[in-house]
Formats: structure tokens, C-alpha cells, sequence
């Protein structure tokens, strides 16, 4: 029987009985209601067998009584495991030591399909094994949380865009070249051609904003960087937006408002999701008020030195130096102006120091660092096409790019959020791998 469905036909409801989602489960004192989920846990003592209830929605305790129901109803309520998927009938019922405040007095049972002996126990797991169960290890009450607030982390951000007249068009997966750098492409066969899985959209949003405006694309972005840290992912989520005609300072406070929408919105909508974590929810209150730090590069090559770092000017941010520049201050910090050697090809110069770059990362608080990438891009035709040659990158390949500056080309720029990285920041999490469903890491390519 273990593992298989039990066929069973459910008896159609009472008239006055609603299906309800756990979470509207407060809404109903008194009623009597079905709940269609699974047994998380399951405890018994004597005559009383008290199941724990989930449906993805929240958690609630369904309590049967063997003096008030069926014979079936108690033997199908002792016959329950861990995971065992359930329909409880009962009615709701106050009860102030449980976390909704409610629970269900149970008056039928019914099992749909009993569980084997549930792999993920009480007992602590390591990080390896509980990834080796991803599928079902996301059904703990941590991973729900973090699922969600990544929902709506989302849900902001294409919220926020669209209130800003930015128009979602999707950059392609399939690319025929590099963005960002030709060391971290994946390769793949491409009938008798190869083309590589795309590690940006940009290019192709600075084609899509010349058209409509402004633009953005949201999906997924591969680099097979070969970095087993807690912040890189081999696919991970980027929200990439282009707007013609907008400069780099307006650009960054695209940036802000973004964030700050975004962090009041999950302050608002899971605040139950964000204390489960255990997040320190006073450190996001200051984000969302806005005014974030800005700071040049050369002056944040100028803090780190004095607070010990052997960073030296010119020098990239390593992963050290922005944990402790953005431990110092309690607001997201945009470090601008990068020396034109380490930034990207299609950055533009700052015609005031045109050693550097009109460009910011934006370092998120707390350790976290880097969550933006972004920039004014070269908008003059033989500039980019020099820089394109310096990069040592294929100009054939670029030709309908260099369009762009051919045909009608403007003062524009853009930028990438990370979704991983923001997940991990808001959430207050150690490591990117639990912010995504199923992760793919350097190592990791299962489940
Ligand atoms: O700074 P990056 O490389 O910028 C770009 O790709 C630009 N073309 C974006 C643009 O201007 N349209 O990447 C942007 C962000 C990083 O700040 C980081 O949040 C995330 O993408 N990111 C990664 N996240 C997880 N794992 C990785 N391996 C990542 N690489 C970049
Ligand atoms: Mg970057």
C-alpha cells in the first residue's frame, strides 16, 4: 500500500462546506472547512493523534479525537507518515498557542497516499545530502519561505517596471557571442554550428530600447565560472533593464528606486516569511528609505586600504573587500567609476577622466556586495568598434550591434540585478544555493 495511491472517491462536500488554503484558515472560526495537503508531522498520545498539516500555503494542526470520529477516520489518521498526502474535514477552532492562532478539530480523515519512510529527518543533515534531496527538501517550512519571498521579489520588480513605462522583450538564450568576457561561455553544439548559452541579454536590450524606448528582460543568464563560492551560480536569474536616452547618474537612481520598491514590498507581504528566517528585518528598514552611498572608485580603493585591506589603486573590488566596505555602512553602496582596463568593452568613458568609466556596482549591505552591474554604454561608432579590437573580439560577430550606433544611436544606458544574490541579501541567507529551486553549481547538476 505504501507509496501508492489510495483510490478513493472523495464524498462530495456538505452544502456548507468550503475547500479552503490553509492561510485563510482564521477566516473560517467555526466552520466546518477541507484542507487538501500533507502531513509534515505527525504525533500521537492515547486516544488523540494531532497531524500537522501543510498545503503550500502555511502550516496548520488538525487534532482527531477517537471517542468523536468514525473507526475509519481513526485508523486512517494512525495509518498517516511524514509526507503522506491528506484531505482533513473538521471544523476551525481557536487555539492561541498555535502560530495562526487556529486549528482543526478533525471529524474525517482521509489518506491519499501513504508515504515510505520520509527521507529528511529531524536529525541535522549536511549541506550535500540535503541538496542530493533538493526536490523534497523544499518542501521544509525554511525553503517554502525563501521560495516565496524570491515570488515576490519578483513580482516587484516586474511590478516596478512596468509602473516606470519600461516594456518586457526578451533577449535570446542561444547567442552567437560574448558579452561579458569570453572565459566563462558555455558552449553548445548548434546543429552544424555551435553558439554559446547566453551570460547577458544587454546587447540585445540596447537593440530593444532603441526601438521601444526603454526595456528590460528577466531570465536566465549562464557562466561557467569555475567559482565554488556562496555567490556564483552557473545559472542564475538576471533582470536586465535599457533605456535610450537616460545617463549613468540617472541610471543608479533607477537602481535605488528599484531596491527600495522592492524591499518595502517584501516588508509588506512577508513579514511571516522574513521572521521564520530569522532575518533582522531593522537592517532592511534602512534600505528601503533610500539614499544609498555613493562612491568613487578611487575612494573606495582609499577606505579599504585603511581599513587593512592590500587593495591597490586600479585594482578590481575583491569578494573581501566589498564584505567589509559594505559592512561599514548600513545602506547599499554604488561604487562608480571603474579605471576603463577591468570594466567591460562597451562601457563609455568619462569624457571628464577618460581613464574611468561611467559605470557603478552596486554593493548590497551587510557583507552581501555585488548585486548590480551597470553602465552608460559607448554610443560613438569607432570608439566601440576600437574597443571591440582591443578586447580581441570577433567584429563580425557585432556588425548588427555597431548598427545600433549607425542608425540613429543615443546617449543610453542600462543595468543587471542579479535575482540570486538580492534573495540571498533580503533573505539573510549564508549561500545563493537555497535562493533558486534547483540550483546548478559548479558540481551540481542534480537533481
Ligand atoms: O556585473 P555583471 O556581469 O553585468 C552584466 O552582465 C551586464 N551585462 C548587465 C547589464 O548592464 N545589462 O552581472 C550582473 C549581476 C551581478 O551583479 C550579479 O548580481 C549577477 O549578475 N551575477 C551572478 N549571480 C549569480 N551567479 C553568478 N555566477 C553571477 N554572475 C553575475
Ligand atoms: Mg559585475
Amino acid at each position: 500500500m505504501k507509496g501508492c495511491i489510495i483510490k478513493r472517491i472523495l464524498a462530495p462536500l456538505s452544502g456548507n462546506m468550503d475547500v479552503i488554503a490553509i492561510k485563510d484558515a482564521g477566516g473560517h472560526l467555526g466552520k466546518e472547512v477541507e484542507i487538501r495537503g500533507w502531513t509534515h508531522n505527525i504525533r500521537s498520545s492515547g486516544a488523540i493523534a494531532f497531524l500537522q498539516l501543510r498545503d503550500g500555503s502555511g502550516r496548520l494542526q488538525a487534532v482527531v479525537v477517537k471517542n468523536d470520529v468514525s473507526g475509519e477516520t481513526w485508523d486512517a489518521a494512525k495509518s498517516l507518515t511524514i509526507e503522506s498526502s491528506v484531505v482533513v474535514r473538521g471544523t476551525v477552532k481557536e487555539d492561541t498557542r498555535s502560530p495562526g492562532a487556529v486549528e482543526i478539530q478533525a471529524k474525517e480523515v482521509i489518506p491519499v497516499a501513504i508515504a515510505p519512510e520520509y527521507p529528511i529527518g529531524k536529525k541535522e543533515h549536511g549541506a550535500d545530502f540535503l541538496m542530493d534531496q533538493r526536490h523534497l527538501w523544499i518542501r521544509s517550512s525554511r525553503q517554502e519561505a525563501i521560495l516565496r519571498v524570491r515570488d515576490e521579489i519578483e513580482f516587484a520588480f516586474r511590478e516596478f517596471m512596468k509602473e516606470r513605462g519600461f516594456v518586457l522583450a526578451d533577449s535570446p538564450i542561444f547567442t552567437p557571442n560574448a558579452v561579458e568576457g569570453t572565459t566563462d561561455l558555455f558552449e553548445v553544439k548548434y546543429f552544424d554550428d555551435k553558439a554559446y548559452l547566453s551570460q547577458s541579454g544587454q546587447l540585445y536590450q540596447e537593440a530593444t530600447s532603441a526601438a521601444l524606448g526603454k526595456t528590460y528582460c528577466f531570465g536566465p543568464t549562464f557562466r561557467s565560472e569555475k567559482s565554488k563560492t556562496r555567490r556564483h551560480l552557473t545559472e542564475f536569474w538576471m533582470l536586465e533593464a535599457e533605456a535610450s536616452y537616460m545617463d549613468q547618474n540617472e541610471n543608479m537612481q533607477l537602481q535605488e528606486d528599484l531596491l527600495v520598491h522592492t524591499v518595502n514590498r517584501v516588508l509588506r507581504e512577508r513579514r511571516a516569511d522574513l521572521a521564520l528566517l530569522g532575518r533582522d528585518t531593522a537592517a532592511l528598514e534602512k534600505v528601503a528609505e533610500g539614499g544609498f552611498i555613493r562612491l568613487h572608485h578611487r575612494d573606495a580603493i582609499k577606505e579599504l586600504q585603511a581599513m587593512g585591506s592590500d587593495i591597490k589603486e586600479g585594482d578590481d573590488l575583491g569578494a573581501d573587500d566589498e564584505t567589509i566596505l559594505t559592512k561599514k555602512y548600513d545602506k547599499p553602496i554604488f561604487v562608480h567609476h571603474y579605471p576603463v582596463a577591468i570594466k567591460a568593452f562597451y562601457m563609455k568613458p568619462d569624457p571628464n577622466e577618460p581613464d574611468r568609466v561611467l559605470n557603478a556596482d552596486l554593493l548590497a549591505p551587510e557583507g552581501y556586495g555585488e548585486i548590480i552591474g551597470g553602465s552608460q554604454r559607448i554610443d560613438d561608432l569607432a570608439l566601440l568598434e576600437q574597443r571591440i579590437a582591443e578586447h580581441g573580439l570577433p567584429k563580425s560577430a557585432f556588425e548588427w550591434y555597431l548598427d545600433l550606433r549607425r542608425y540613429g544611436s543615443v546617449p543610453h544606458s542600462g543595468f543587471g540585478i542579479g535575482l540570486e544574490r538580492t534573495v540571498a541579501w533580503i533573505c539573510g541567507l549564508e549561500h545563493v544555493r537555497e535562493t533558486i529551486p534547483f540550483p546548478r553549481l559548479l558540481n551540481r547538476l542534480q537533481p
